[in-house]
């Protein structure tokens, strides 16, 4: 049977490390392309994407097009070996569309309509929005399909609507039909028997709008995974009618790191490439490990390559204070992507713009110019990326420690009606992550329903939500030899948000060794659990382990004196609070090398990040002083082109790239 070849990241980076970013040459007037030209070569930019909010200019009337100036723009980057991202534009609408058409605004929760003035003021039940999308697509597609200067289509830009509106609400209750067949099913997994909430005709069902008091969960978490289907309709469509026209050429959509809108697992599969925009704060002491969980989620979506479709190469504009990267920090960063499984690397935007609501946020070329210091660390940057480009491009390495993740687990635990508002679940995913990391222990990230066998460890931060098929995933694993890892409020629920009798699936508590899981008792902010030898924060637990599980650490005074905190019944390991982050990493440590994992490098220091890519070792130095790294062996270090035996200093900010 033949096998569909779907084009991929390689067919567009043909073993460079693309280099660039979103150009808007629409907003300078045409005088100054060549100029962005000569700057864009001097800098190893090989890739600028086009048009991703181009759409008045290109659509400047209902039904015309201008594609003059986006002809020439196309001829010239080809011209100066400059291939061409280009974007649908379709997630900034022209005025003119929701002027005729004010059924294609967005409707928020409390009935306010999103005007047009900002952007993705688009909703995505529309259907007359989605007409015009398509055409517009069509007509790209047609126009461009064949431009030698194409090297990969962009779609729309960070789904991240939601819409309240009528016709959403008409896309909601057929979505209900669809995954519930009748009406005593919804009624049934909604659990509408409280508060006398049961429906007698799918007519009454809406998008959960503004209510009195809580709304029903199991409501809101469906409005959740309709969201995240309807944009994903939405993207399909799209990248359908450029598939059509182009199947060799790869189709990405950015996603935003860790965005709850989308449940990006699902919508992976759907992507030749997977892309997302990533913009730590330069003053985060933590910054570089948001961006290295972002950087993994991201490989493990993407299987495999992934592209850094925007950063930012100085400051931001929409953070309360927003400060620009110190020098050397863009490159280090940048490096760490690549470290860790990019084979792209670009910014929002190529020049920064002098008017509109981002003109204070950075660009490739900063107000500074050419003789900027941003600038010029962007140029040398491109020279680092094209010198080392052949050794790493395509290659992908997996890890032995799995991060579980899911967005349904997500938004099913993240309801109003929750036991504490101090346990956000991005946060705890972070500080497990971070724990990890901080341990120099590279992991991926995966589904809990995703074959997990080729993991020595896997951790559960918190799933509070699981389907019966990721239940059994994870039993098998164990059961199979893996150590499992969880942390509280995991198993929870079933999928429609019941919660399971005994306060967590039975089979996982049998799992853990939990015999009565008899209260949960949620700790205040600042607030501790006292254990054995560390802090619990969080989150506590009452509960009796069964004779057969092991307790590890326990509480120490107060209500839950003795109890466990970490209980163990053979390989799988059960926290009833979220250690201190010290606390934390030495457990996990101490757990993954029980299971044989090895941190990367032995003695490293803390603030250096090794990462292994293929047969290359990345160091990353995350601090300012000077540090001493030991790597036993002779190495070639492939950024300064010299000789490393046994042990090599990073200045500040400094990277290494080994080969053996
Ligand atoms: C991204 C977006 C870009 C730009 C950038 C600024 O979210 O895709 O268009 O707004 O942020 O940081």
């Amino acid at each position: 049977m033949a096998v569909e070849r779907r084009p991929h990241l390689g067919d567009a980076t043909r073993g460079r490390i693309l280099y660039g970013g979103d150009y808007n040459p629409e907003q300078w007037p045409e005088e100054t392309w060549p100029e962005d030209v000569r700057l864009m070569r001097a800098a190893g930019v090989n890739s600028v994407t086009v048009g991703v909010f181009s759409w008045a200019r290109l659509e400047p009337r209902p039904g015309e097009r201008d594609f003059g100036w986006l002809d020439r723009l196309m001829d010239l980057m080809h011209d100066n070996g400059i291939g061409v991202v280009l974007a649908t534009p379709t997630s900034s609408p022209p005025p003119w569309m929701g002027h005729l058409h004010p059924d294609t605004l967005p409707v928020t929760e409390d009935g306010r309509t999103e005007y047009w003035g900002g952007r993705q003021h688009f909703s995505h039940s529309s259907a007359t929005y989605r007409r015009y999308a398509a055409a517009i697509s069509e007509d790209l597609a047609a126009r461009y399909g064949g431009h030698p200067a194409l090297t990969m289509w962009h779609i729309n830009n960070e789904y991240c609507t939601y819409d309240w509106s009528d016709e959403a609400a008409a896309r909601f209750r057929t979505w209900l039909r669809q995954r519930y067949g009748s009406l005593d099913a919804l009624n049934s997994a909604w659990g509408t028997a409280f508060w006398s909430q049961g429906y007698g005709d799918w007519a009454e069902i809406h998008t959960p709008r503004h209510a009195h008091y809580m709304k029903n969960p199991s409501q809101v978490l469906d409005f959740k995974r309709f969201t995240s289907d309807m944009l994903l309709e939405c993207y399909l469509a799209e990248r359908d009618i450029v598939r059509r026209a182009t199947p060799n050429t790869p189709v990405t959509s950015n996603f935003m790191p860790l965005w709850v809108g989308q449940d990006a697992w699902r919508w992976a599969e759907e992507e030749d490439v997977v892309s997302v925009d990533l913009y730590p704060d330069p003053r985060d002491p933590l910054g570089a490990q948001q961006g290295a969980l972002v950087q993994d989620m991201t490989r493990s979506q993407a299987r495999g390559p992934w592209m850094l479709m925007e950063q930012a190469a100085g400051p931001v504009n929409w953070r309360g204070v927003n400060h620009p990267k110190p020098r050397g920090l863009n490159r280090l960063w940048s490096l760490q992507a690549v470290a860790r499984g990019a084979d792209a690397v670009c910014y929002f935007q190529w020049r920064q713009s002098r008017q509109g609501a981002e003109k204070f946020h950075s660009g490739m070329v900063s107000h500074a110019g050419e003789e900027g210091r941003t600038y010029q660390e962007v140029k040398q940057l491109g020279a680092e990326l094209a010198a080392i480009s052949a050794q790493v491009t395509g290659r992908h390495t997996g890890h032995d420690i799995a991060v579980l993740h899911d967005w349904h687990a997500w938004w099913a635990g993240a309801q109003d009606g929750r036991l504490s508002h101090e346990v956000d679940y991005p946060d705890v995913l972070k500080a497990w992550h971070r724990a990890l990391w901080e341990a120099h222990l590279t992991t991926d990230f995966a589904h809990p329903e995703h074959d997990l066998t080729a993991y020595k460890v896997v951790v559960v931060p918190q799933l509070y939500a699981l389907t019966d098929a990721a239940i059994d995933n994870l039993l098998g694993y164990v059961r199979q030899g893996g150590t499992l890892v969880s942390g509280f409020l995991t198993g929870v629920a079933d999928e429609d948000d019941r919660v399971h009798p005994g306060g967590m699936d039975a089979r996982l508590r049998d799992l853990f060794g939990i015999r009565t899981l008899h209260e949960w008792w949620p700790l205040d902010a600042g607030e501790y659990a006292e254990c054995d030898d560390f802090r619990g924060t969080l989150w506590s637990e009452e509960i009796d382990k069964s004779e057969d599980a092991t307790t590890e650490a326990s509480y120490k005074g107060g209500e839950l004196d003795g109890l466990p905190a970490v209980l163990r019944r053979g390989r799988a390991w059960y926290l009833s609070t979220l250690p201190e982050p010290g606390a934390l990493r030495e457990l996990l440590a101490g757990i993954a090398t029980g299971a044989g994992v090895r941190p990367v490098l032995d003695g490293l220091p803390d603030q250096v990040e090794a990462v292994r890519r293929g047969d290359l070792l990345f160091l990353l130095h995350h601090g300012r002083e000077p540090v001493t790294v030991r790597v036993p062996g002779t190495h070639h270090d492939l950024l300064t082109g010299t000789a490393v035996t046994n042990q090599l200093t990073l200045e500040r900010y400094g990277v290494a790239v080994l080969r053996p």
